[in-house]
């Protein structure tokens, strides 16, 4: 089934779920015409473990949050939380076991309501759908709940100090905890930071990190030059870069920093 068909799916899913909150649809309705069940044959049992204890499947937030509060527990929450927690999960219980799955596979559950850039670069694993490599898909203490500060989520997997990699196993692993296999991680590579991990890109000496040229200028991060998604540029570049990274009057990226040079 396509993508598309999934899209309008969850949509009716959605819709069917808030009749049912209101009462006026019932539980087999939405059953038969979940779509994740259509799209998708439902996950090998094996795949997802027994949940410790048996659920209804109308189980309120509140039941659910008495033994997981540290989904809500961050400063940044997920708009989606409020919606409760069958938005992206799937309860299903039978002779008293319980399975707790989610409505699409995690690849594409937040396209289901998150479009994909249309810009022609994009980041490896943002165009793989690894979104929660990054994100929390429930809450964090950083801001658009990702799983670390901004700049150290770029470190996380393109300083070799910061990424732990499994040869054997053939896996990628970040600080955050996060295990990728080295095929999602196709193409990656490693920057040529100081030990510091704040100087060196993307030419010797160059600060990553820390105060920029001029006082009421933000400090540098990776996000001063780059964008975290998908750009038009390359290199996921927030503008056009110098051929020989030569400093020029007409480079963008350069330029929001060095025009005074000029
Ligand atoms: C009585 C405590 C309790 C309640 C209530 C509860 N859970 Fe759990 N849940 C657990 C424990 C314990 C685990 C296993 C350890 C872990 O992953 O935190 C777990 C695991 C999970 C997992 C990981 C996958 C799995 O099945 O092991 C999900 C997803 C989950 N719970 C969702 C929910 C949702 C949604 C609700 C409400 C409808 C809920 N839980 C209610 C205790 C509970
Ligand atoms: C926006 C979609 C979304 C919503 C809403 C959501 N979850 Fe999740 N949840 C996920 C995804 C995706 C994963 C799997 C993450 C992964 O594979 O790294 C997950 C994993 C989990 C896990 C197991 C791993 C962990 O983080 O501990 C638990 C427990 C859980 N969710 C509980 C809940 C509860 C309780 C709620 C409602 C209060 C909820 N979730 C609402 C998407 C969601
Ligand atoms: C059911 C629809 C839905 C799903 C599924 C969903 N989201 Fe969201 N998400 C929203 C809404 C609504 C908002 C708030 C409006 C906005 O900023 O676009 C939001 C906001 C966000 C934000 C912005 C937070 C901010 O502070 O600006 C991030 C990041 C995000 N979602 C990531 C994810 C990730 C990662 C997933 C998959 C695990 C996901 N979303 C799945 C509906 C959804
Ligand atoms: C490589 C890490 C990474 C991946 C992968 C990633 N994001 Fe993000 N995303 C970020 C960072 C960093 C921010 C900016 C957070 C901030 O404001 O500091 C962000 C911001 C966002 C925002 C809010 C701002 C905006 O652009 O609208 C949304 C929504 C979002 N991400 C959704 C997604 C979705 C959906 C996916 C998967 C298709 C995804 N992200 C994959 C790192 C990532
Ligand atoms: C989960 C691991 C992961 C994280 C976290 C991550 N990257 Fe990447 N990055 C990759 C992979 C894999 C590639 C190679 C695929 C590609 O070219 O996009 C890549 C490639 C890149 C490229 C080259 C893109 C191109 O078009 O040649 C840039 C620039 C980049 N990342 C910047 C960042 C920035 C900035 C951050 C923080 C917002 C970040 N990365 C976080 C995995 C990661
Ligand atoms: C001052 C601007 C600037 C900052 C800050 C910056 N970059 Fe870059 N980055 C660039 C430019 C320009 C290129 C293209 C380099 C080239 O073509 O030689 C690049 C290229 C890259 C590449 C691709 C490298 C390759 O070998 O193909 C990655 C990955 C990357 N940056 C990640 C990061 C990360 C992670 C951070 C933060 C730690 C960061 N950048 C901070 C300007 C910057
Ligand atoms: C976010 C702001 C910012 C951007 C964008 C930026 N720079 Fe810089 N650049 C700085 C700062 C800050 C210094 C350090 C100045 C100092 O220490 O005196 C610096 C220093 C330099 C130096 C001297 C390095 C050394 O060894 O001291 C060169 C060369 C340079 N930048 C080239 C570039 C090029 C090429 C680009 C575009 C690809 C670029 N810069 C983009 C802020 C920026």
């Amino acid at each position: 089934m396509s993508r598309h068909n999934y899209r309008i799916g969850i949509v009716l899913s959605s819709l069917l779920m808030m009749a049912a909150m209101s009462g006026a649809a019932q539980t087999a309705t939405q059953k038969k015409t979940s779509p994740a069940k259509v799209a998708q044959p439902a996950p090998a049992k094996a795949a997802v473990p027994e949940h410790p204890v048996p659920l209804a499947a109308d189980a309120p937030v509140s039941s659910c949050t008495e033994c997981h509060s540290g989904v809500l527990s961050g400063k940044y929450v997920h708009t989606v939380m409020s919606d409760g927690c069958t938005t992206c999960h799937q309860i299903s219980t039978k002779d008293g076991v319980t399975h707790v799955s989610l409505v699409a596979p995690v690849s594409q559950l937040c396209e289901t309501c998150h479009a994909l850039s249309d810009d022609k670069v994009r980041h490896g694993p943002y165009n793989e759908g690894l979104c929660v490599s990054c994100h929390s898909p429930h809450s964090s203490d950083f801001p658009g709940h990702t799983w670390a500060s901004a700049q150290d989520i770029c470190l996380g997997c393109h300083a070799r100090a910061r990424l732990k990699v499994n040869q054997k196993a053939k896996t990628v692993t970040t600080p955050w905890g996060k295990t990728l296999t080295l095929a999602e991680m196709k193409g990656w590579m490693y920057l040529n930071l100081d030990s510091t991990l704040t100087k060196n890109h993307p030419v010797k000496g160059h600060p990553v990190s820390g105060p920029n040229l001029k006082a009421g200028l933000p400090p540098i991060t990776c996000l001063s030059c780059h964008k975290t998604h998908a750009s038009s540029y390359k290199n996921l570049l927030t503008a056009g870069a110098p051929k020989n990274m030569n400093l020029c009057a007409t480079c963008g990226v350069c330029e929001q920093c060095h025009e005074s040079l000029f």
